[in-house]
């Protein structure tokens, strides 16, 4: 595939000067000058919203916001915001996405968008009983949860379905541990669910007899999974000069040793996250609640693992799968408030959430296959260093065209030091 490119110049999406790519964008999306403005961070999150938001605010935060290229999921072409400050993530997503799209792209899909909400009820005579006067209490409570929420209920939202857990701790004894799986829609959530849980309380303690302690929404949202795979033409791994039959078994036995090793499956699952963190930050979602939820499910056997596999299919191709919860929304929080997350999902071409999961999923995919790629051929350093260099040459004072050129000088010198740095500016100045 073609890297994008400006119409009039010609230029690769990354050779573009900022003002070219933010047109080309605009064309691209159909994004208002508005909007396009927004996405460049002009006028950004006015204080005064700001404070709408959090307490006691004095300003707002910035991150870098770049575009990943080459991005095909389900058919359908993406430009992916990623807001993120770490070098080379979004060019190692746009590079595997290009990969990717030579083997049709990404096959994303959800489930229902179900959130779970808990509650703790303690002070039980008999915990086996309470549980059953929950159950047979069960159409009722659904009906009362879904009540609460008059616009997911009209949307087609609500309570699917209530579960009861006997738990205990030395502590308190036996307790229960109501679920409560409710139909969010397009939201992420936590607020419909944390509303439902407090209303219901009351009733519950009414129908056993018992005190409710928490009610809550669980983050491990295991009733909301995001599921993406690919599968890389052989070829597509040749890398000089390492022949790509040798590049995927080596990304397979990396891969192998994320999923015997705790250790190293927080560094791997770290290397989806780069993808996942951008993109939900980008679109004003909350990512403690992804990151999470995605390593509480990367240890639901009992022993923390990758949330990725990676294999090789009849032809020697390689494939990926990816699968954790991707509790995320379109409607609400700061989606909504913030000007830069709106920009963001109409850039993207998003309507729906399951839609934003299925792209997000997919971007982890492709980041985790760039960590497993670089770390299975030359190491991740060198590609870093670089970009790592321009971080180095601004922060000690380069401005303009000095900033490349002394990233180059301090690459090739191998000490990318800010020290170095201010030393070379001096003797620039010197001379
Ligand atoms: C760095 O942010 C992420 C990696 O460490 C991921 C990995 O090791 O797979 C490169």
């Amino acid at each position: 595939m073609n890297e994008p490119r400006h119409e009039s110049t010609h230029k690769k999406f990354y050779q573009m000067s900022l003002e070219e790519r933010r047109r080309y964008l605009a064309a691209k999306a159909g994004l208002s000058p508005e909007e396009t403005a927004i996405l460049s961070g002009m006028p950004g999150l006015s204080p005064e919203q700001a404070d709408h938001m959090v307490e006691n605010v004095v300003g707002a935060f910035d991150l870098p916001l770049g575009i990943a290229q080459n991005f095909l999921v389900n058919g359908r072409e993406v430009l992916v915001p990623m807001a993120i400050e770490e070098p080379s993530v979004i060019a190692g997503a746009s590079f595997m996405a290009r990969l990717a799209r030579a083997g049709g792209g990404f096959l994303a899909h959800t489930g229902a968008p179900e959130m779970i909400g808990q509650m703790q009820i303690l002070d039980l005579p008999d915990a086996a009983v309470g549980r059953m006067k929950i159950l047979e209490h069960r159409q009722e409570l659904i009906e009362a949860a879904t009540k609460c929420d008059y616009t997911l209920e009209k949307l087609g939202g609500g309570a699917r379905d209530l579960m009861v857990r006997i738990l205990n701790h030395p502590l308190t004894g036996d307790f229960l541990v109501m679920h409560l799986i409710y139909d969010v829609r397009d939201a992420m959530g936590a607020n419909a669910v944390n509303t439902a849980m407090e209303h219901l309380a009351p009733l519950v303690e009414k129908i056993t007899g018992g005190r409710v302690l928490l009610r809550i929404l669980s983050n491990l949202a295991d009733h909301r999974l995001a599921r993406a795979r690919c599968t890389i033409p052989l070829a597509e791994l040749a890398s000089d000069p390492y022949n790509p039959g040798h590049v995927r078994d080596d990304i397979l036995a990396a891969w192998a040793f994320a999923a015997a090793d705790p250790y190293r499956a927080a560094t791997h699952n770290t290397g989806i996250m780069n993808g996942i963190d951008a993109v939900v930050l980008a679109t004003g979602n909350d990512w403690r609640a992804v990151e999470a939820g995605a390593h509480a499910y990367a240890a639901r056997s009992g022993r923390y693992t990758s949330l990725s596999a990676w294999g090789k299919d009849e032809n020697g191709n390689l494939t990926g799968v990816l699968e954790m919860p991707m509790p995320v929304g379109i409607v609400g929080g700061a989606t909504r408030v913030q000007p830069a997350a709106r920009a963001a999902l109409k850039l993207m071409g998003v309507t729906r959430a399951h839609e934003l999961a299925e792209i997000i999923v997919s971007v982890g995919l492709a980041q985790n296959l760039a960590a497993l790629r670089a770390l299975a051929t030359e190491g991740i350093q060198r590609g870093h260093m670089s970009l790592h260099a321009r971080q180095v040459a601004a922060a000690a004072g380069a401005v303009g065209d000095q900033v490349e050129k002394l990233a180059n000088q301090l690459v090739r010198e191998n000490n990318v030091r800010i020290e170095r740095a201010e030393e070379i500016l001096q003797e620039w100045k010197k001379a």
